[in-house]
């Protein structure tokens, strides 16, 4: 091999070692950049998160009433988060259960919602409130 050829090989060499180390700088980092999983703690005990949850309720029914169909929707999304805050103050698979399906029933609500429909609003409503009741008759004692 003649000089100029080495020089030219060492070139190239040294041209896919950088274009490497560039393209892997570009690619994302995965999982060693993520946040670390963090333990879901709640703020408030059941009975602080149910007496709020009862105002989100009774509000959704008058918005329902006065057909303000948007605000609606998204207090029905907020009430389905709750839901699914609810999960987090469930040990028993049945009272996790129940914390789902009043999340679904929720989320289904502000679907229904969607159509501007009051008697479709109405029956996903209170298929909402017998997903309350569901888990009320088996952990509630009052
Ligand atoms: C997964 C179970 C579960 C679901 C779903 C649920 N609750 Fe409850 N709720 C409870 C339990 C348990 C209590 C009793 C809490 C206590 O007094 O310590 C309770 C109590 C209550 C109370 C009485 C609070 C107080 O001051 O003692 C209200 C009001 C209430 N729930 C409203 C609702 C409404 C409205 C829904 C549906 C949108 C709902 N709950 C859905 C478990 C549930």
């Amino acid at each position: 091999m003649s000089n100029n050829r080495l020089i030219a090989a060492a070139w190239a060499g040294m041209m896919i070692l950088i274009g490497g180390a560039l393209l892997a700088s570009a690619e994302p980092k995965g999982a060693a950049t993520q946040p670390a999983e963090r333990k879901f703690t709640p703020v408030l005990d059941i009975e602080g998160l149910m007496e709020g949850q009862e105002i989100v309720f009774a509000t959704l029914r008058d918005l329902i009433k006065d057909k303000k169909w948007d605000d609606a929707r998204h207090l029905a999304g907020v009430l389905s988060e709750l839901g699914n805050v609810n999960i987090h103050h469930g040990t028993e698979a049945d009272y996790i259960k129940h914390a789902e399906n009043m999340s679904k029933a929720s989320a289904n609500l502000a679907k229904a919602l969607r159509k501007r429909e009051e008697p479709e609003a109405r029956k996903a409503y209170s298929e909402v409130n017998a997903a309350c009741q569901a888990c009320h008759d088996q952990y509630k004692d009052h």
